[in-house]
């Protein structure tokens, strides 16, 4: 089956008239908490928590670290819905699987997609406990053929031919400098640019030096498809990545440079309130127009 015919519009719009019916609000903003990010989650207020396993025909997590809950309810005062617990390609679905979720919060109401992730900096000015505001992305998994709009493509949802540029909303990224000024972090806040390869291996110093050259601040595993299916359906989005770990583009045989889940766990955790900060205040924002 191509990927565009997994879920068809029908059974997105039955998903999404499932959670508005139960949580008794329509979202304006989605928000994707990242590994160890999920207490984006946990400060939603009148929250309603609809656990995946519950939800007819959505997929279930299966990283640790992610969760596997949607709450929806309120922040700052902007009716929200967040995915505590995203879907990746190294578990095995196929990318539109991966970010259907998105879809289901299109049709939900959502208007602004927030996609949160921990990432490795490539950009050597990056420190572990970084943010790095998205402007744009490599596709990797693009490059070598494969996209969550592959398949025939459903108008509802949007065009078949997508651009991406401009993509990362200037508006957005530009209220979160500000606000990363005002919180007394404008050091630790950067502008860049991600990469989603498919893990779950790290990656090799050769491959990290081949990012690098082409451009790529940050590297993870997720965002870019889900980008591309907001992208597609046109919410607006912010993206940001939380650097938990530096990555070496230099040979060495020092074990404490390998990336491991531990780490990215324990510095995300350490960095959360800083991210909640962030996203309540940008929301803040967009509350006030
Ligand atoms: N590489 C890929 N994904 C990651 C990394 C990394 O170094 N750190 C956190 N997620």
């Amino acid at each position: 089956t191509p990927q565009s015919l997994l879920y068809p519009y029908e059974v997105i719009q039955e998903i999404a008239d499932f959670i508005v019916k139960r949580a008794g609000i329509r979202p304006k903003i989605g928000i994707i908490c990242g590994s160890g990010l999920g207490s984006l989650a946990d400060i939603i207020q009148d929250a309603k928590v609809f656990e995946y396993e519950k939800i007819p025909n959505f997929p279930v997590s299966t990283v640790e670290g992610h969760a596997g809950k949607l709450v929806v309810g309120t922040l700052e005062g902007a009716n929200v819905m967040a995915m505590q617990g995203r879907f990746h390609f190294y578990e095995g679905y196929p990318l539109a699987k991966c970010s259907m979720p998105v879809r289901v919060m299109k049709l939900c109401g959502v208007e602004y997609l927030f996609a949160t992730n921990a990432a490795g900096g490539i950009n050597p000015k990056f420190n572990v406990g970084d943010i790095m505001l998205m402007h744009d992305h490599v596709n990797m998994l693009g490059f070598a053929g494969n996209s969550p709009l592959q398949g025939p493509n459903d108008p509802r949802f949007g065009p078949r031919f997508p651009a991406l540029v401009n993509s990362y909303n200037r508006d957005l990224i530009n209220k979160a400098i500000e606000i990363g000024k005002t919180m007394g972090i404008e050091s630790n806040i950067h502008v860049g640019v991600y990469s989603c390869l498919g893990g779950p291996t790290y990656e090799t110093i050769a491959e990290l030096k081949a990012l690098r050259m082409m451009g790529v601040d940050a590297v993870g595993m997720s965002t870019v498809h889900e980008v591309i299916t907001a992208r597609h359906c046109d919410m607006k989005v912010f993206a940001f990545s939380l650097i938990t770990n530096k990555c070496p583009i230099e040979y060495s045989d020092k074990k404490d440079e390998e990336a491991n889940h531990e780490e990215v766990m324990a510095v995300a955790k350490n960095r959360q309130k800083a991210c909640c900060e962030l996203v309540s205040r940008l929301i803040c924002e967009i509350q006030k127009g």
